[in-house]
């Protein structure tokens, strides 16, 4: 890149409305992607263990992904919403028939945050006259206006008075930091009383959705279990509320299951799903239950909700998950990965709890195994020093602890490249613990 060009690129870099004063300086900028690795503008190769966010179920730019992309570029690259495309309908059938239970009715958006708004306008148009909504306490839902709200608490929240007031977060449980230090069937139990009786008595209006991730994910990898799963949708069933499964992050694959929903076996009456979805490509939507009425004209089009080319590349990824069997080599890569991270524990104490299923992995960090006491320095320290190593660890920065690791790869990550992971994994903290970093 000659020097007019780095320049352009350091005003752009200043000229980013997310403050890069505020921001992470050392961002790298990413120029190229394939498979499991990515490269940055220096030429340095990165074996990127965030899928960006989770996203490549596929690993990046596949060759069927690409080539169904440009072929739909060259037929038709935007059609608004009035109209029908062949991906669109080709896209439609696939996932009514992969989706769980009765799930058969499809909506699209663009993004994840506004699939969750469309589930909650569905939930809402279903239950007329209901004024709630009950979300989990550590959940994340999106960063539009009402997703936000949503999700935990936002620090300072300076949008407060834009957001919708409809939210009540109810306390869940937890696997490893369980809220009422009991076992997990207590917990479970406590927190789906403690439910029943916020819907009963703790507020006002009747109750239109509830809404959980089935795995709490940036809200630190929070495994709340089958059982409360399953107790939600018996709360749900008794009370008419509609129960909404928020599986952007856990949909296509991640789990070692094509849906959470599967894995938990428990079927919501709204899933969202999103990211893993096309390779890539920015799509999100719904998937609806039969029972449910469908959107009437007016009540939800987006000029650019329903984008060919995100939904050509869609249907060439869910052939290409499907074709490849990549739940079974999410199964057999995360279990690969856990059982790794189990044998390191007994060298690293730094290490806390190690979570799947599947390539859902993260690993929590601590000061002291008996206090739990959380190691966010470690962690980041994880991070940078999994950077100079050509490692990218996914972090949680949000709500919590801020002392998780997440290996999260493709699905169709290699076993060498997995085992290289975790090798440079066990070596970085190897040197944090020598430091004396927790
Ligand atoms: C569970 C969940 N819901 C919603 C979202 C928001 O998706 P997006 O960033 O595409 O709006 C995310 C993103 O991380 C998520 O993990």
């Amino acid at each position: 890149m000659d020097t007019s060009q780095i320049a352009l690129m350091e005003r752009g870099k200043t000229a980013l409305i997310h403050d890069p004063r505020e921001g992470d300086k050392s961002k790298i900028t990413l120029v190229k992607a394939k498979g499991s690795l990515v490269w940055d503008d220096k030429g340095r190769e990165y074996l990127d263990c965030t899928s960006q966010a989770w996203s490549n179920s596929l690993g990046a730019n596949d060759a069927r992904v690409v080539e169904a992309a440009i072929a739909q570029l060259r037929d038709i690259t935007h059609a608004r919403p009035n109209f029908n495309t062949i991906p669109l309908l080709k896209l439609t059938a696939k996932l009514a028939e992969i989706s769980p239970g009765d799930l058969n009715r499809i909506g699209y958006c663009l993004h994840g945050s506004l699939a969750v708004e469309m589930a909650l306008k569905l939930a809402f148009k279903n239950r007329p006259g209901a004024r709630n909504v009950i979300v989990m306490q550590d959940s994340y839902h999106g960063r539009s206006l009402a997703t936000m709200a949503a999700s935990w608490p936002h620090p300072n929240n300076p949008f407060h008075a834009l957001q919708p007031q409809c939210f009540t977060r109810v306390p869940h449980p937890d696997s490893y930091r369980p809220r009422f230090g009991m076992d997990l069937e207590a917990e479970t139990r406590m927190c789906l009383s403690l439910l029943e009786d916020t819907i009963t008595k703790g507020v006002d209006g009747g109750v239109a959705a509830l809404i959980i991730e089935p795995i709490l994910g940036n809200g630190g990898h929070i495994i709340v279990g089958k059982a409360f799963l399953q107790g939600l949708r018996d709360v749900c069933d008794r009370h008419n509320i509609v129960l909404i499964f928020d599986e952007i992050q856990s949909c296509f694959g991640r789990t070692g299951e094509m849906f959470a929903a599967d894995y938990y076996g428990v079927t919501p009456d709204i899933m969202t799903f999103g990211k893993g979805v096309s390779g890539g490509f920015p799509l999100a939507g719904i998937m609806a239950s039969d029972r449910l009425n469908g959107f009437s004209s007016g009540e939800d089009a987006l000029t650019f909700g329903q984008f060919p080319v995100a939904m050509a590349a869609a249907v060439a990824t869910i052939d290409a998950i499907i074709a490849d069997d990549l739940c079974g080599k999410a199964r057999a890569l995360g279990a690969y990965a856990t059982q790794r991270l189990h044998e390191m524990s007994e060298r690293h104490p730094l290490i806390g709890d190690i979570r799947g299923p599947g390539l859902f992995v993260s690993i929590e960090l601590v000061k002291d195994r008996a206090t739990k006491e959380a190691a966010p320095k470690a962690a980041s320290e994880v991070y940078k020093r999994g950077v100079e190593k050509g490692v990218l660890f996914g972090e949680s920065r949000y709500a919590g602890l801020g002392n998780l690791i997440k290996i999260k790869p493709p699905l169709d990550c290699s076993h060498a490249q997995m085992s290289h992971a975790l090798d440079v994994f066990d070596a970085v903290l190897g040197s944090i613990e020598a430091d004396g970093i927790a």
